[in-house]
């Protein structure tokens, strides 16, 4: 077996729990799950977005954190590690391959171009410009970002160079703290932009708008969605679960770590939801208007608030913060593979990686204009273009698929007894749920939602 005794561990389980939260909460909480929300209809997704987080995101959530402690390397070697110990095949490594190099870089291509518009508006913000924006501002403010490919190119590089930079550093004390003190600002500017928002806003629409369902609305097509979403948000099969697990001390409750981390991303993306909605509606906005929701609301709500540019400025720092937070989990398990097998050292690894995800990430970009209307795969009767496309084949295809694969090898074919002993749990009671959940529920679950969903 591959295993290796000098590994970094976390410092304790503050710096773990941080760490795995500030890697799930970021854009797919605070910038994805309120569009999704919007362009899925609103409240009978959010249900079964929740429904799906609790039933299949936490149990491989929990499958993931224990593959990794048990295997203690990169994600690929430790679910080899794990076959091994269990006499089954080394083959499952592939999941391995498919969440990092797949999911983790794919993730990354178009995330970090997203986090380059976040990067963009703290300028935007800062210099004040939001100050008495309409809606009709707002909306030309993006359009002129879209119209420079240069400018978008330059904050996507900006931004993968930092998750390299950090990265290329390793898990060190300062990432550990950053996070520590960064994520409850997070929350508190978040909480007080809700407030605002719904004592100023459509307070009573959105709420109806989020929490009151229509459940005609359900199509198979929505339901996919929300699943991938909760893969999204708890960044589950991109390897990153697996590696974070690796570094995790034995004496830390798998289970309960798990449910904290659920828990505060769930909350995150609701409140999320309740900072954007009553604006959108009081500003007659269009909630399935798509990636952009964002960008086109909170910047009417920052000219209007007092002291807007300030809170503006900060509130995008933190979401910068939260979007690196993140990003560094999305490089972190390819790059711990490179390392381990190719013979690169930590800093090669992570510039090739990031190097790789940079330049798929400048389709993207370009998606914005010059390639707005290529649709690649318009020959299949598809019509996504790139950003569609990369988006779709991440969260649609590689997180489900990923998060299927994962739940039959820890489901079938990991021992009983090695998951027992390595969640620290007696037969019965929880270890019992979690095992039917993760053994029968979940695979069958998303064999359905996936036949249905691209049906
Ligand atoms: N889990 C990360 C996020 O929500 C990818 O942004």
């Amino acid at each position: 077996m591959e295993k290796s005794d000098v590994r970094p561990q976390w410092s304790s389980r503050m710096p773990f729990i941080f760490a795995a939260v500030g890697s799930a909460v970021g854009l797919g909480n605070i910038w994805r799950f309120p569009y999704m929300a919007g362009e899925n209809g609103g409240a009978a997704f959010v249900l079964i977005y929740v429904a799906f987080v609790v039933l299949i995101g936490l149990p491989v959530l929990i499958a993931e954190l224990t593959i990794g402690r048990r295997g203690r390397m990169s994600p690929i070697t430790s679910i080899r590690n794990v076959a091994e110990e269990s006499n089954s095949s080394k083959r499952w490594g592939w999941i391995g391959h498919l969440s990092s190099l797949g999911g983790g870089l794919g993730l990354l291509a178009f995330y970090s171009v997203i986090a380059g518009w976040v990067l963009a508006y703290i300028i935007k913000a800062g210099s004040g410009m939001f100050l008495g924006f309409t809606a009709a501002d707002s909306a030309a403010a993006l359009d002129e970002l879209y119209a420079s490919t240069p400018v978008m190119a330059f904050w996507h590089f900006v931004f993968i160079a930092v998750t390299v930079y950090i990265v290329g550093k390793g898990i060190n004390a300062g990432l550990e703290k950053a996070v520590t003190y960064l994520m409850p600002v997070l929350f508190l500017l978040l909480l007080m932009l809700a407030g605002y928002s719904m004592a100023t806003g459509e307070f009573l629409a959105a709420l109806h708008y989020l929490f009151a369902p229509d459940f005609s609305k359900l199509t198979g097509e929505v339901v996919l969605n929300a699943v991938g979403q909760a893969f999204f948000s708890l960044s589950l099969a991109l390897g990153t679960m697996v590696a974070y697990g690796a570094y995790l001390p034995k004496s830390i409750s798998i289970h309960r770590s798990a449910t904290l981390i659920a828990a505060a991303d769930t909350g995150v993306a609701l409140i999320a939801g309740m900072a954007i909605f009553p604006l959108v509606f009081a500003y007659g906005l269009n909630p399935g208007s798509g990636p952009d929701l964002i960008f086109k609301t909170l910047p009417i709500a920052f000219g209007q608030m007092p002291g807007g540019a300030i809170f503006g400025m900060l509130f995008f720092i933190l979401l910068a913060i939260a979007a690196v937070t993140s990003s560094i989990s999305m490089l972190e398990p390819a790059v711990a593979y490179f390392e381990e097998r190719q013979d690169m050292n930590r800093w090669k690894s992570a510039i090739f990686g990031g190097g790789i995800a940079f330049l798929i990430g400048l389709l993207t970009v370009f998606t914005q204009n010059d390639l707005a209307e290529f649709h690649p795969l318009a020959s299949f009767g598809i019509e996504m273009d790139f950003f569609q496309l990369n988006n779709f084949i991440v969260s649609n295809l590689i997180m489900p698929i990923g998060a299927l694969l994962l739940a039959i090898f820890v489901g079938w074919q990991v021992k009983r007894n090695v998951l027992r002993d390595e969640l620290g749990l007696p037969e019965g009671g929880i270890f019992a749920i979690w095992h039917v959940l993760i053994k029968f529920f979940c695979p069958v679950a998303i064999i359905a939602i996936l036949i249905s969903g691209l049906a």
